[in-house]
């Protein structure tokens, strides 16, 4: 692999990439609803002369997947980029701000793409040399939490003939070209929930006649803590949020119903598993402690955490070394965020990586999913870059192992 020469060519493309993130920027669409941006990948794709450029997704006309055929005989890696916006009304002033109110690219998802474009425009220039095929993976919906894209995309068959994938995140609180990895597990997975406690109604004067079910909300929420607190290895990592609780409107009156919704976030499976039994046993238990009926619903949103694969991740560290220089690579500490690539290393072994993007002079430092967030449109010429290595160095590992 000719490190120099993919470096070379990120850095002339990267006049290209910022005016490319920028329209991207300005037109964002939803999850589910990536109509345009998957056109535009896709013709993208083919001009670089990609023969057979997949769109479409569990029969909607988004997500686009493509492969770039080298050696027939090598194996097929692949690499993905999300590509949806959120359901945020842009706040900053930048000339290239969301053109639809209540849709912005908060997330960096922008970047993902154009990357992950230029990659493809890097590799198709090595196509002659490139030891296998590599699969490009534009992912919808990475954000619509209850039916995330990466499921969808397995079961169209992107990771039929795969031997490994990686994806990367821009990350604003990240000095710009700092790169991070992680092996083992990365990022959390995410369960939301919601309980419904009823009881009776009545006079805020005679709660005897009643059956409060603001007191059994306030219960669990206590009881809630504990499941964390006393039942759970503190070994192990868990974290349990209540994101609303909503009962009655007047001072005078006991409510007939609670509800309350939250999350639950853990790194290890078997932990996410035994956490859902805990928490209705609880729900039930409080439920029947004050007397009330429990309606409750329990969803996996991302039920795996990201955990990368320990040899793979080893390999990008080495690849990522080569390019961007040991003093610019850091471990990443595990964070409770989750992330839906989690669905693809369950079938494949994957690396997930982070690219620093926050620059203070530039503002692109906000936080993520923030109504004023930016991205330092100077570290993308290096994210494909090191995107582009990888792929080849997984290429030549997988290779050798064939
Ligand atoms: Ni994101």
């Amino acid at each position: 692999m000719d490190v120099e020469k993919i470096k070379n060519k990120a850095m002339s493309l990267a006049g290209e990439m910022t005016r490319l993130r920028r329209y991207l920027h300005e037109n964002p669409e939803l999850s589910w609803q990536e109509v345009e941006t998957s056109r535009l990948i896709a013709s993208k794709l083919r001009e670089l002369g990609f023969a057979d450029v997949r769109t479409g997704v569990g029969g909607q006309p988004v997500g686009v997947v493509a492969d770039l055929a080298g050696d027939a005989t090598g194996p097929c890696v692949a690499l993905r980029a999300d590509i949806d916006a959120l359901a945020i009304t842009e706040e900053s002033d930048v000339p290239y701000r969301s053109c639809k109110p209540g849709a912005m690219h908060a997330c960096g998802h922008d970047g993902h793409t154009t990357m992950l474009l230029a990659v493809a425009e890097i590799l198709s220039e090595m196509r002659e040399q490139l030891p296998g095929q590599v699969r490009f993976i534009f992912q919808p919906a990475e954000e619509h939490g209850y039916r995330s894209g990466a499921q969808g995309m397995i079961d169209d068959g992107v990771l039929e003939g795969v031997s490994a994938i990686a994806g990367m995140h821009l990350w604003s609180d990240l000095p710009s070209g700092k790169v991070q990895w992680r092996a083992g597990p990365l990022m959390a997975s995410s369960d939301a929930w919601k309980i419904i406690f009823k009881g009776k109604g009545g006079h805020g004067a005679m709660p005897h006649l009643a059956i409060d079910s603001t007191v059994a909300a306030a219960g669990f929420i206590f009881a809630l803590q504990t499941l964390v607190s006393r039942e759970i290895d503190p070994l192990e990592t868990v974290v349990a949020s209540v994101g609303k609780l909503e009962s009655g409107h007047v001072v005078n009156v006991i409510p007939e119903s609670a509800e309350i919704v939250g999350n639950i976030r853990t790194f290890n499976r078997a932990v996410r598993d035994s956490v859902e039994e805990r928490f209705r046993r609880i729900a039930e238990g409080v439920g029947a402690t004050y007397r009330c009926d429990v309606e409750i619903h329990y969803d996996g949103i991302y039920p795996w955490p990201v955990i990368n694969d320990v040899d793979l991740t080893h390999l990008f560290r080495d690849t990522a070394a080569r390019l961007v220089g040991e003093e610019n690579l850091q471990e990443a500490p595990p964070r409770m965020t989750s992330e839906d690539f989690s669905f693809y290393q369950t079938k494949v072994p994957g690396c997930f990586f982070f690219l620093g993007s926050g620059n203070e002079e530039k503002k692109s430092t906000i936080p993520h999913h923030s109504p004023h967030f930016n991205i330092d449109d100077d570290v993308l010429p290096a994210g494909a870059a090191l995107m582009a290595s990888f792929a080849c160095a997984m290429l030549e590992r997988y290779g050798r192992r064939t």
